[in-house]
C-alpha cells in the first residue's frame, strides 16, 4: 500500500498589534481608498520590536503541534520559510528547533519568499513519502514590517505587508482512505528576479554592507508591481491546472482554493481565471494584509479551525512570488 503524507495539525499565530489603513494615513502619503481598492486590505499585525520571524514561528508551531495531538519532542525534522530571518545567518529553522527545544533534529531553512510555504510542504512530503522522517513541522513566518519604507518610493509595497506566521505537522498515512497530499508543483523563472527583490545586503558587493545603500534604499524591499500583477494573474492560475491535470480532476471538484494573499485583485483574477466561484477561494488579507510565505498557512488554519474544511475535502494551494516563484498542491483532506 503506498505511503501519503496527511496534514495532523494545524496553527498559526498574529501579533497582536492591529495597525489599520487609517494608521498608516500618519506616517506615509497614501489614503485608506487607495489602500482598499489596490489591495483589499483593511487591517494587518505588526510585531513588537525585538520580535523576529522566529518568535512568531514558534507560536504558530506550538498550536499546530497541540492540534495534532502529539509530545514536542515526536517532531523529527522541522522545513522553515522565510523571506524576513532574524538575521542573515543562520536561518530561522535552528530559532525554531532551539525555542521549542527540540534536541539536534535537523532543520531545513527554504528560501522561495511568497512560494516558500509550497516548497517547504512539497520538501516535507517527499521526507515523508521515502520514509525518512516521521512526523515533521513545515513552518512559514515573517516579520516585514520592520523594514519597509514608508517614502513615495516605497509606498506600493510598504502598505502591503504584514506579520505572521503558519505551521502544519505533516505525518505519513497508509490507510488507503484517499486522504493526504496529492502532489505538488514548483515552478520558477529567475530571469525576473529583479522585478520584486531586496537587493541588498549582497554578497557580490564589497563591502557587503555599506552606508550610503542605506542611503540609497537598497535595503528595502522593490517591486514592478504590473509585472507581478501580471505574472501572478497568469502562473497561479496555470499552477492549479498543473495540480489538477496530474489527479484527474476538474475546477468542479475544488472544495476551497487557497492563495497565496498578495493581492486581492490578483485572488480575484485568479479565481476568474479558473471559473471558481469567490466562495471557493479563500480570504484573509482584509485583516492579515500579505504575510508572504505564511500567507497560505494562516488562511489554512483559519478554513481548518472555523470548519470550512472537512475530512474528505479537496484543498488546492497556489502561491506566487520573488524569483519569480509559483507552486500548486492539491490535499485531499
Ligand atoms: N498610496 C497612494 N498612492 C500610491 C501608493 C500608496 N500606497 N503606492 C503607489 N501610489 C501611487 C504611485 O506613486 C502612482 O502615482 P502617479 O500616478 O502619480 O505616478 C500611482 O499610485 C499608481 O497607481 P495605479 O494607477 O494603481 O498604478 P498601477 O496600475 O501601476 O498599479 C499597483 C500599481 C497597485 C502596485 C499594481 O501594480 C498592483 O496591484 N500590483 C500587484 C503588486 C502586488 O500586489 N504585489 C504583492 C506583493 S508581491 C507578492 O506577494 C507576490
Amino acid at each position: 500500500m503506498s505511503r501519503r503524507t496527511i496534514i495532523t495539525g494545524t496553527g498559526h499565530y498574529l501579533p497582536p498589534n492591529v495597525v489599520s489603513n487609517f494608521d498608516l494615513e500618519k506616517v506615509i502619503n497614501t489614503s485608506d481608498e487607495w489602500i482598499r481598492q489596490r489591495s483589499g486590505i483593511v487591517t494587518r499585525h505588526y510585531a513588537d520590536a525585538g520580535v523576529g520571524s522566529s518568535d512568531l514561528g514558534v507560536e504558530a508551531a506550538r498550536r499546530a503541534i497541540e492540534a495534532a495531538g502529539c509530545p514536542p519532542s515526536d517532531i523529527d525534522f522541522i522545513v522553515a520559510a522565510t523571506i524576513s530571518p532574524d538575521h542573515y545567518f543562520p536561518g530561522i529553522g535552528v530559532m525554531i528547533q532551539a525555542k521549542l527545544g527540540l534536541g539536534t533534529i535537523g532543520a531545513l531553512d527554504v528560501r522561495n519568499q511568497c512560494s516558500g510555504f509550497i516548497f517547504a510542504l512539497s520538501a516535507a512530503d517527499q521526507y515523508i513519502r521515502a520514509g525518512t522522517y516521521k512526523k515533521i513541522l513545515v513552518v512559514a513566518a515573517e516579520v516585514q514590517s520592520h523594514n519597509l519604507d514608508y517614502s513615495d518610493e516605497g509606498r506600493d509595497m510598504a502598505v502591503l505587508f504584514g506579520d505572521g506566521a503558519g505551521a502544519v505537522i505533516c505525518e505519513p498515512s497508509e490507510s488507503g482512505d484517499g486522504r493526504g497530499i496529492l502532489s505538488t508543483h514548483l515552478f520558477g523563472d529567475g530571469r525576473f528576479f529583479k522585478a520584486l527583490w531586496m537587493e541588498h545586503p549582497s554578497s557580490a558587493r564589497k563591502p557587503t554592507i555599506a552606508k550610503e545603500l542605506f542611503d540609497q534604499g537598497g535595503f528595502f524591499p522593490h517591486m514592478d508591481g504590473k509585472r507581478v500583477f501580471m505574472n501572478a494573474s497568469e502562473r497561479m492560475p496555470e499552477a492549479v491546472q498543473a495540480a489538477l491535470a496530474a489527479n484527474g480532476l476538474t475546477i468542479d471538484d475544488v472544495t476551497l482554493l487557497i492563495p497565496h494573499q498578495a493581492n486581492d485583485r490578483i485572488s480575484q483574477m485568479v479565481a476568474h481565471k479558473l471559473r471558481l466561484a469567490p466562495e471557493k477561494v479563500a480570504r484573509n488579507i482584509d485583516r492579515t494584509g500579505n504575510t508572504t510565505a505564511a500567507s497560505i498557512p494562516i488562511a489554512l488554519d483559519e478554513a481548518v479551525r472555523s470548519g470550512r474544511v472537512k475530512r474528505g475535502d479537496l484543498v488546492v494551494l497556489t502561491a506566487f512570488g520573488s524569483g519569480f516563484t509559483w507552486a500548486s498542491a492539491a490535499i485531499r483532506w
